[in-house]
């Protein structure tokens, strides 16, 4: 009799604990796509015969600094980094693809060189960098070409995938992806 009340309440507590566990990674789970749709974009991996294109035309050379706007589960940053020696920085705000990307990175055995940041990448400086990956979303592109503007140096290669910045004219176009170069 003991023995079945005490499985009853295991079983309980079982169901309580996972009930519990299941409402809390879909609150988790929810609140950051949200936060990152009225951010900046909601999350959409590039496919991987597009993440091979923007690599290409990024022409990446070794030692260069490439960082991703958004970088999602990290595999623009682990192409890259395995497309050049180059040094990676990524900012991700949803703390789930987060953590996934950095289990990626390192699983890769690539954590000597790609670093990800679970922040924004609104007060990011990016002066530093000779490339800037991003798949934004169109209403977005307007702040961002600002930012960009007032940040990145001469000879900075903008690689957008999907949606063009309003005002600056691409260099090249190749299938859903623009590719810009500063030059002032
Ligand atoms: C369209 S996905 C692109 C993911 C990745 N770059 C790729 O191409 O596979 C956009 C990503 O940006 C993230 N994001 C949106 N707003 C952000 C912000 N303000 N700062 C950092 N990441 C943001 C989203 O969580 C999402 O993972």
């Amino acid at each position: 009799m003991l023995t079945v009340v005490a499985i009853d309440i295991f079983f309980y507590y079982f169901v309580l604990i996972t009930a519990l566990a299941l409402l809390l990674g879909s609150a988790v789970f929810m609140f950051y796509r949200t936060y990152a749709m009225i951010s900046g974009a909601p999350y959409a991996g590039t496919k991987k015969v597009r993440v091979d294109k923007m690599i290409e035309l990024a022409d990446l050379q070794d030692g260069q600094k490439v960082v991703d706007l958004g970088s999602g589960d990290g595999r623009i940053l682990i192409a890259a980094a395995k497309a050049a020696k180059v040094k990676c920085v990524g900012y991700e705000l949803d703390f789930l693809m987060w953590l996934w990307s950095i289990y990626k990175v390192k699983r890769a055995g690539l954590s000597d060189r790609i670093k990800i940041y679970r922040r924004s990448y609104w007060p990011a400086d990016l002066r530093d960098f000779d490339t800037v990956f991003l798949f934004l979303i169109p209403y977005k592109m307007g702040r961002m070409e600002k930012k960009l503007q007032s940040e990145l140096c001469p000879g900075t290669r903008v690689i957008s995938h999907g949606f063009k910045f309003p005002n600056w004219q691409p260099e090249k176009k190749e299938e859903r992806i623009l590719v810009y170069q500063m030059t002032s």
